[in-house]
């Protein structure tokens, strides 16, 4: 499927497990890639037009990532903001650093990258924006100030869509479930037996690929969803449907 050819995406967390699928599929469907990290060593060899290092939790370093995009690649055509991170699981573990750390990160860095793309994007009259969210945005799983950052990224993608919708702009959410990307290494190592335990919750009976991510971020970029703005969605293996292990409870 060639639907995004010479497209210019810009993808944020490129370098993490789901980014380096979104880089790889983006390019199959013929996209140029702009690929950001906090992390250099991770952009590392990523196939990529155009490669910009900045901290998301730096709002000035946000726009200047941003204005550095437009003069030395042009204007976007997407924005796939996918960049995040999580440490603090339950509420006795946020304290006020977790919680401002993890909100700065998740949802004001994914607000301070996006925003100034807008008004060239209006005045254009076109742009897609895709938020990868979690499903901890739509249930409580823990991590509480992600879960609050993710919600509020739903927020925003809806604003946008709502209210930039006129000049050609949509904007989605996906809200992934568990992936196993270095994003788990950390539980892992407490509990080798994690993942089996959290794939029996699903009612595929196994956790989402980075490739199932990465798939539905082209779909919504792509001019395949041109008809479709300011929705949310599950890309979890049927978690959200309902409760396994309710179900198994009562059987
Ligand atoms: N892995 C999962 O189970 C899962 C589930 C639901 C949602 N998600 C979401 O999917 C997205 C990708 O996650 P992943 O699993 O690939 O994680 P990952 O840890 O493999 O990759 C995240 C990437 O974001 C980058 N990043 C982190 N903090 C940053 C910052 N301050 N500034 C710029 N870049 C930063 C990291 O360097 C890394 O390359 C995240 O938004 C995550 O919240 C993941």
């Amino acid at each position: 499927m060639k639907s995004l050819e010479d497209q210019l995406v810009v993808i944020t967390g490129a370098g993490g497990g789901i980014g380096v699928t979104m880089v790889r599929r983006f390019r199959e469907a013929g996209a140029r890639i702009v690929a950001c990290d906090v992390s250099a060593e991770a952009l590392g060899d990523l196939d990529a037009a155009h490669k910009e290092v900045f901290d998301l939790g730096n709002p000035d370093a946000c726009k200047e990532a941003c204005a550095r995009i437009q003069t030395s690649a042009g204007l976007p055509d997407v924005i796939i903001s996918n960049a995040g991170h999580t440490r603090a699981e339950t509420l006795e573990q946020v304290d006020d650093r977790a919680w401002n750390f993890e909100l700065d990160v998740n949802l004001n860095g994914a607000r301070n990258f996006t925003a100034p793309f807008l008004d060239p994007m209006k005045a254009r009259g076109s742009g897609v924006f895709v938020f990868i969210s979690s499903v901890n945005a739509l249930a409580h799983f823990g991590n509480p100030a992600y879960a609050a950052a993710k919600a509020g990224l739903v927020a925003y993608a809806r604003a946008i869509a709502t209210e930039c919708g006129r000049y050609g702009i949509r904007s989605n959410t996906i809200c992934p479930g568990s992936v196993r990307t270095h994003a788990w290494d950390h539980r892992i190592e407490k509990d080798p037996g994690i993942l089996d335990k959290v794939s029996r919750l699903y009612p595929l009976g196994h956790m989402v690929t980075p490739d199932d991510v990465a798939n539905a971020a082209v779909f919504l970029a792509s001019p395949l969803s041109a008809g479709i703005t300011g929705v949310t969605l599950p890309v979890d293996g049927g978690l959200m449907a309902g409760n396994l292990p309710f179900i198994d409870a009562i059987r």
